[in-house]
């Protein structure tokens, strides 16, 4: 007996498939490579993975009533998420429920310069095989590197070199010799860097004798298709008896495409390419390792390990050469992994002026305080709102997305756009520089209430709420601030900032903050003693550092000149891995030196998230806070 089978076409990529009927969407979509944006995970909760099906019939489930008009549903528009093929369909994708373009992706190191130490993978010289000799030709070449082992590979491979007197060049990987080439090689040392960013990766290729990044590419991390943040990632592996395969699969292919576009970029093969590392947070880790995180969603959150890992990359599908190590940082806790590590290490925090914090906003955020002998970190629970999730009008920092907002001389509100296109959502960035700038005009008053026009003139300044006020319009019964009207928009709706919004974004910010407040409360400090903030994470390097103040995300009672940005020193740290076993070694002390304070755990933490979500009044921020 033939199962029967129903035929789908998506629009306008061109892909079909032949599918059993009740086939989840998504499940084909994921089959055919289809990179759909997914920010609640595929739960029916955001209501942003919007699809049209203009041929067939699809059943509407309570999520689309739930976050779709009459009108739309009649038109055929309906949740990618929720839909079941259940007979013949052709759906249209939109450009902004695709997980697709380019993408705002930190991939500068700042004023970060590689120093080096002892690479953890060095080549040595063997001048002369010669056999002539009774000794064996291992203790030949112990005698001429000194005393390192051999892998039985490298012993096989050194057998069929028996017969030349060609100079040989050995592979030493710490302190292994794990393979020769003929010739002499040495010039050629190079090492693969990987950010494993919970949204984005990077990818950097190091000349290791130089201690110099070559080449660099990023792309939206694959595994977003499974959710946008951590938690529901682990809930895709737990859920499924693949899930935690299809995750590993769909990270490692990612990188192995990163590999292929720097080695492409320099002109090298990747049999060339010795070691790898990686920072990234511990779920990230964990999920590349292959290692299951079950015990990562449920309290009290522990990690299969936090040691730092050393395997064969090939070991976890990495397509590089085949004695390729690849070296994971440490991490601190089960959710302040190697990439805060990777900050510690390279930030400048150790170095500079103390009492200093380390505040690492990407997906997650994570801080450090330093007070110039102890280390204590967070991670808060401050959800993925930056990145544009759980606001009406928010999206990743992709093409389309607002990312900055400003005011003119007459007060009327201007932005810019990724792609410098219509615009069809607002990234992190431009919403705090939006609430920033409605507080100052008093439009949101400190509890984060949309007030509109009651603002008293000592809190607008000079521009006043002028034009301003007039975009404040009632959106489902509540006020709302119109940030562009529906004709201006890539989608025709317009882009609005909503009470429920703001509270959103009170809750990130307030998590933040009293993380923050509760760090230094332990080490006996206040904000006001901070006398550096480092700011790392991709978030974190694009924000407006006087909005970020403003807002309370980052402390509002010190000089803007303070915050200094890093850049991405989870990429920093990762190449720094490569040229440097010292810096190995750091690592290592740094992650088991680090207190890993559990928020949740402090009995403060409740009244002190409750005070930290009211916004600071403006007489509290630094008058020498910058107006950039
Ligand atoms: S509603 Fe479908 S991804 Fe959120």
């Amino acid at each position: 007996m033939t199962e029967e089978r129903v035929q789908l076409a998506i629009q306008p990529l061109d892909k079909t498939a032949s599918v059993t009927p009740g086939t989840p969407f998504l499940e084909i979509a994921r089959q055919l490579g289809v990179p759909l944006n997914l920010p609640c995970g595929g739960e029916g909760h955001c209501g942003k993975c919007r699809i049209r099906v203009v041929h067939g019939t699809a059943p509407t489930t309570q999520a689309d009533l739930r976050h779709l008009s009459r009108e739309e549903i009649a038109e055929g528009h309906r949740l990618a998420c929720q839909l079941v093929v259940t007979s013949p369909l052709v759906v249209i994708i939109p450009p902004e429920a695709l997980a697709t373009g380019h993408h705002q992706i930190l991939t500068s190191r700042g004023e970060l310069r590689l120093r080096k130490g002892t690479p953890p993978f060095y080549k040595h010289l063997i001048t002369r095989l010669d056999t002539s000799e009774a000794r064996s030709l291992v203790d030949r070449i112990h005698r001429q590197t000194g005393a390192q082992p051999l892998t039985f590979s490298a012993i096989a491979e050194l057998a069929r070199y028996a017969h030349t007197e060609h100079t040989l060049t050995a592979l030493v990987a710490e302190k292994s010799i794990v393979g020769f080439e003929p010739g002499d090689t040495r010039e050629r040392n190079f090492g693969l860097a990987f950010d494993l960013g919970t949204t984005t990766l990077v990818a950097s290729l190091v000349d290791v004798n130089a201690a110099t990044p070559i080449a660099v590419a990023a792309r939206l991390n694959p595994q977003t298709q499974f959710g946008d943040d951590v938690i529901s990632r682990i809930q895709f592996a737990c859920e499924r008896p693949d899930g935690l395969q299809q995750l590993q699969h769909a990270v490692c292919q990612a990188l192995n495409d990163l590999a292929q576009t720097v080695i492409r970029d320099a002109g090298i093969s990747r049999n060339e390419i010795y070691q790898a590392a990686c920072a990234g947070n511990t779920t990230m880790q964990h999920l590349l390792c292959g290692f299951h995180p079950f015990s990562l969603g449920r309290y009290p959150f522990t990690p299969v390990t936090l040691g730092s890992v050393s395997c064969q990359a090939r070991d976890i599908g990495l397509e590089l050469h085949p004695e390729c190590h690849l070296y994971v940082f440490p991490a601190i806790g089960g959710f302040v992994g190697g990439d805060t590590v990777a900050g510690v290490l390279t930030s400048g925090l150790l170095e500079g002026e103390t009492p200093a914090l380390l505040v690492d906003l990407g997906t997650n955020g994570e801080i450090v305080v330093y007070d110039g002998q102890n280390l204590h970190a967070a991670a808060t629970a401050a959800g993925p709102a930056f990145e544009g999730a759980k606001i009406s009008s928010g999206m990743r920092a992709t093409q389309g997305a607002i990312e900055h907002v400003w005011r003119d001389e007459g007060g009327e509100l201007r932005y810019r756009v990724i792609g410098n296109q219509r615009p069809t959502g607002m990234c992190g960035s431009a919403l705090l520089d939006l609430l920033a700038i409605l507080l100052d005009a008093g439009i949101i008053d400190p509890q984060g209430r949309l007030t509109g026009c009651n603002a008293r003139p000592e809190i607008a300044g000079s521009l006043g709420c002028g034009p301003l006020c007039e975009r404040i319009v009632v959106h489902e019964g509540r006020p709302a601030f119109l940030v562009v009207p529906g004709e201006e928009t890539s989608s025709g709706q317009p882009i609005l900032l909503t009470q429920q919004d703001v509270r959103q974004l009170q809750l990130a910010i307030g998590a933040i903050r009293a993380g923050t407040e509760i760090l230094l409360g332990r080490l006996g400090l206040s904000a006001s003693d901070v006398q550096a903030v480092y700011l790392a994470g991709g978030f974190g390097n694009y924000i407006r550092r006087r909005h970020a103040q403003r807002v309370g995300l980052l402390p509002s009672a010190i000089p803007t000149a303070r915050i200094r940005f890093c850049g991405n020193t989870s990429l920093f740290g990762a190449e720094l891995a490569l040229v440097s076993a010292e810096a190995r070694r750091h690592a290592e002390e740094l992650a088991r030196m680090v207190q890993h304070v559990d928020l949740s755990a402090d009995p403060d933490f409740r009244w002190k998230f409750a005070e930290a979500m009211i916004f600071p009044e403006q007489s509290l921020i630094h008058p020498e806070a910058d107006r950039a």
